[in-house]
């Protein structure tokens, strides 16, 4: 293999540069030429590849955001436009491909390869840590602690004036976002879409709080929670406490996707990268490079959308328990 380009899709994801930078230098290093692909799938589509040397990725390590760009691409989604995204791949003489990203750029991957066979090996960028085959995904612990801070910011002014607050924070089908920020922020409920947390006992916790002295509650909504978005969930719950209890809604939204990454983000983009581009050297294909209890794994495309990556019910317990 001699030619390998790198591409970030979907949603973009703090750590994906750092994971960018791993990829390039690291395929350098075992002497590829590597390329870059601007917006994902699209740039495939529309031929924007171009080279890349050890210093188009300098000073990127500690960069929010993708320097490649990331789009959704429906485009890709059809035969004809895999069908140009391989001949542009081909005429430049691509053998082989890493793709940064989530569930969906995981799913074309999946497409891409049973068509086509071009060897390529993810790395999990995302925010929502949903997929199996990896402990932790790019960009989740950032998201975190960005929602964190946000969560901590709204108790000042919840606790200032006794209100009850929906916090929504990002995960369109997970929850992890929701209950590592709730358990970090002290919130009194979690709602997760893996878990249904009925209104009743939204009401019931709130409530209790409110008997027992609290002068503020968080409730901490993942946008993909079944009872709805959180301004829907806090006028449902409105229409049930009338005026006894004082609630506001805050969501965060796109915040959550941006911003410098952490510390922990930038190793584990950093190992994922390298071990991806190394997996691909070493034959691995159509697999996800994950770190699992600390040890580089690779994780057939198929297993990582697939399979359920379920949060842990001690953590909703936890909630209810610390929150007393
Ligand atoms: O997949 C990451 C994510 O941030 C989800 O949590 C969210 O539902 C979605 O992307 C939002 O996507 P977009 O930016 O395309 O609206």
């Amino acid at each position: 293999m001699k030619k390998v380009a790198v591409f970030t899709s979907g949603g973009d994801a703090p750590g994906m540069n750092a994971c960018i930078r791993a990829v390039v230098r690291g395929g350098i290093y075992h002497g590829l030429e590597m390329y870059g692909i601007r917006r994902g799938y699209n740039g495939m589509i529309s031929n924007d590849i171009f080279p890349l040397d050890s210093r188009s990725v300098s000073n990127i390590v500690q960069r929010g955001g993708t320097i490649l760009k990331s789009a959704r691409s429906k485009e890709f989604m059809t035969p004809e436009g895999r069908k140009k995204a391989y001949e542009n791949l081909m005429s430049r003489g691509i053998e082989g491909l890493i793709a940064i990203g989530g569930n969906g750029t995981f799913t074309g991957a999946e497409v891409f390869y049973n068509e086509y066979e071009l060897p390529t090996v993810g790395c999990p960028g995302t925010i929502d840590n949903d997929l199996y085959g990896t402990d932790y995904t790019i960009g989740f612990d950032t998201a975190v602690n960005t929602s964190l801070e946000a969560i901590d910011k709204i108790r000042d002014t919840a606790d200032s004036h006794d209100r009850v607050f929906f916090i929504e924070v990002m995960g369109r089908d997970s929850g992890y976002i929701a209950i590592q920020s709730g358990i970090g922020g002290g919130a009194e409920i979690v709602m997760v879409p893996e878990t249904h947390t009925p209104l009743k006992k939204v009401v019931s916790a709130l409530k209790d709080g409110w008997s027992r002295s609290k002068s503020s509650s968080i409730v901490v909504v993942a946008e993909g929670d079944e009872e709805g978005k959180a301004p829907e969930i806090a006028e449902k719950i409105k229409s049930k406490v009338g005026d006894k209890l004082d609630i506001r809604v805050t969501t965060l939204g796109h915040i959550q996707r941006g911003g410098i990454p952490t510390a922990y983000d930038r190793i584990l983009a950093s190992r994922l990268g390298l071990g991806a581009i190394e997996g691909l050297i070493d034959g691995q294909k159509n697999v996800m490079a994950g770190i699992v209890n600390n040890n580089l794994v690779f994780t057939p495309f198929i297993d990582t959308i697939k399979k359920p990556k379920p949060i842990h019910d001690d953590l909703l317990r936890m909630v209810h328990i610390l929150s007393i």
